[in-house]
């Protein structure tokens, strides 16, 4: 009672469930819209960011997840497969887990942050890396799943997957009783930006909303596919999570441009390292570096004048920063050994 039920039981008219199916949720959504001051000052917009890393497994998957794993539940898979940068797969694990289904991932070489793997684990998932990157495994997973139907395919190629993510949109404008002038996301497999905007034009068209916000989503220069207008073949960046080179939901991306006024942008990894220090340092919110590149992006916006002044603007951050502890320790100093006086721990403070 009073509690927050999950995406499909919050917005089940909106969600592609029967009556009689099973709801596998873990409480997923209803996420905060946390005001971010110090962006709002530096941008001169009122920004919020949607903390999707307050999700159960800690990113935005879960959204999509609840629906996927629901839908292959009622389906009579009795195996899940993703293929993964380690988001989708933390979540896919867990999902599964509470469904009593087994889960495999497929994951590329190395290039896995710490935390998503650990999750994997702990669900007890089969992790299986192939040597190739992201759009390798997604490749290999569509096959698997289309040879073996007693597989469900739980990537956002599902639009399952994309119908649970469009929770997010009803839920900011919920939140602010309107849609934001503009949204930036960060876009990897494109899948989200998909979702948004399914999201916000289903309440448009409902008139929830008056009016839709400009859809701006922003990729990592080394893997920047939607902004070069063709794929990249060796996708880099430090932000793991969106190292992607061939992002499955292609159109439904440059749809969401294009229709919504708005753009793709490429932040380099300094833009986002910055940023992601920022949030930490100056916000108080730790979020994953590919989360970042939705406020570098928004930083960059405002620099070179897209971003229009006053503008209610709403950023993601998709995911934890717990996710990759060892970016977040990467330049970080070793701890102070003091005495054990509390005049040493005040003077650390500067207090004495
Ligand atoms: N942010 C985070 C933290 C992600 O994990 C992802 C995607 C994105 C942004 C981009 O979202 O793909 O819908 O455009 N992660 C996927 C995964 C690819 O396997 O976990 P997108």
């Amino acid at each position: 009672p009073g509690q927050w039920p999950g995406v499909i039981e919050a917005y089940r008219d909106r969600m592609p469930v029967q009556p009689d199916w099973t709801v596998v949720t873990l409480g997923e959504g209803g996420t905060p819209l946390l005001p971010a001051p110090r962006l709002s000052e530096l941008t001169g917009c009122q920004v919020y960011l949607k903390v999707d890393g307050a999700n159960p497994t800690g990113s935005f998957k879960d959204r999509g997840m609840t629906m996927a794993v629901t839908a292959a539940l009622a389906d009579g898979k009795s195996s899940v497969l993703c293929a993964s940068t380690g988001n989708t797969s933390a979540s896919a694990a867990a999902y599964a887990t509470r469904a009593g289904m087994t889960c495999a991932v497929l994951v590329p070489t190395g290039k896995i942050a710490l935390g998503k793997l650990a999750q994997a684990v702990a669900h007890g998932a089969r992790i299986l890396q192939i040597d190739g990157n992201f759009d390798d495994c997604l490749e290999l997973a569509r096959k698997t799943t289309a040879d073996y139907p007693a597989i469900a395919l739980v990537n956002s190629v599902n639009p399952t997957r994309i119908a649970g993510q469009a929770s997010a949109a009803y839920e900011i404008c919920d939140q602010l009783g309107r849609a934001p002038d503009v949204h930036c996301l960060p876009v990897g497999n494109a899948g989200n930006i998909t979702a948004y905007w399914h999201g916000y034009r289903g309440y448009h068209a409902d008139g929830v909303i008056p009016a839709l916000p400009r859809m701006f989503g922003f990729q990592a220069a080394g893997a920047a596919p939607l902004v070069h207008g063709a794929p990249v073949s060796d996708p880099e960046t430090i932000a793991t999570a969106i190292r992607i080179g061939a992002p499955a939901s292609w159109k439904g991306a440059t749809t969401a441009r294009d229709e919504s006024n708005g753009k793709f942008a490429a932040v380099t990894d300094d833009e986002i390292l910055a940023a992601y220090r920022m949030l930490s340092a100056q916000e108080g919110v730790f979020v994953e570096p590919a989360s970042a590149s939705s406020v570098a992006g928004l930083l960059q916006s405002h620099a070179d004048g897209s971003l229009p002044p006053g503008s209610l603007a709403v950023c993601t951050v998709t995911g934890h920063g717990l996710k990759d502890p060892d970016t977040a320790l990467l330049t970080a100093p070793d701890p102070e050994i003091v005495p054990i006086d509390p005049g040493a721990v005040a003077a650390a403070l500067e207090l004495a």
